[in-house]
């Protein structure tokens, strides 16, 4: 692999452990203002010293995002569509390379919707992204979306997606925790993280699939609602890098999470600018 590219890959994935905690805060890019994500620069602030990379649009990395940061930023440059529209899965490329390189983000971020009528399309776009980031250096981190169908987060739907994704040329692949995680890692031969999904009841049911995801093969997660709506957002991304990073188990997380509740958390630092 190219310096470059290996460089990049190694601000998102840290070479002292092999694993990766990305934030996740792209979410309006088709949900509009979702909920504790209305204000991102209050909700990213004080996340962005624990987090191995940003994931997010250019809007709001130039709105909301200090400057200064040294958290790599991975770009989602996929969208077009919204959840009140006719199809989620209707995407193009809305951010081009040159943008991204001049936004110095170290990867950009597309989705793939497998099996429906965008597929093609989705599969095409990913691929002239990946044409395009090979020229540069810069990787393609692929998502295997499942729009508003929750229900085909199976493992038979996933490792089909995960494949095609590496096949085209992703050189990571996000996708969902399922039973038989391990297939879907294992018949993905490029680094797999997962993402959270809708909240879950309990910090300790985010922590057990992130353990599970972990020991079955992910590389990290790339994860937002768990992280951000948790009434304790810093706490809860300590505990999630500590499972991640260090091996810790759900129940040490648990601990970890709830002894970080106490701490207050430091003053959200406004946009420099
Ligand atoms: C994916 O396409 C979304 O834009 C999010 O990046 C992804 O779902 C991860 O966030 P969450 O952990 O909230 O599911």
């Amino acid at each position: 692999m190219d310096w470059g590219m290996q460089n990049r890959i190694s601000k998102i994935i840290r070479p002292e452990t092999g694993r990766s905690v990305m934030l996740a805060v792209d979410h309006g890019y088709f949900l509009g203002p979702t909920r504790k994500l209305e204000n991102p620069n209050k909700t990213i602030s004080p996340l962005l010293p624990y987090a191995d990379a940003l994931m997010l649009t250019r809007g709001v990395l130039r709105s909301s995002v200090s400057d200064v940061t040294n958290t790599p930023v991975v770009l989602r440059v996929s969208g077009g569509s919204s959840v009140i529209g006719e199809s989620l899965a209707n995407e193009g490329v809305i951010t081009g390379m040159e943008e991204a390189i001049r936004l110095n983000a170290v990867a950009v971020a597309i989705s793939i919707f497998i099996g429906t009528e965008y597929e093609k399309q989705n599969l095409l776009n990913l691929s002239e992204l990946v044409n395009e980031g090979e020229k540069y250096g810069i990787p393609v981190l692929a998502v295997t979306a499942v729009g508003k169908e929750l229900g085909k987060r199976d493992q038979r739907f996933l490792s089909l997606s995960c494949r095609i994704a590496a096949e085209l040329g992703a050189r990571i692949v996000k996708t969902y925790y399922c039973d038989g995680f391990e297939k879907v890692a294992g018949s993905c031969p490029v680094p797999c993280v997962i993402a959270g999904g809708p909240k879950l009841e309990t910090e300790l049911d985010a922590f057990e699939m992130t353990y599970n995801a972990i020991r079955q093969g992910a590389v990290g997660v790339d994860m937002g609602r768990n992280i951000w709506q948790n009434p304790h957002p810093v706490a809860m991304i300590k505990a999630v890098r500590a499972i991640v990073h260090e091996g810790a188990k759900p129940k040490e997380a648990l601990k970890l999470f709830e002894s970080g509740k106490k701490k207050k958390a430091p003053a959200s630092k406004a946009k420099s600018r």
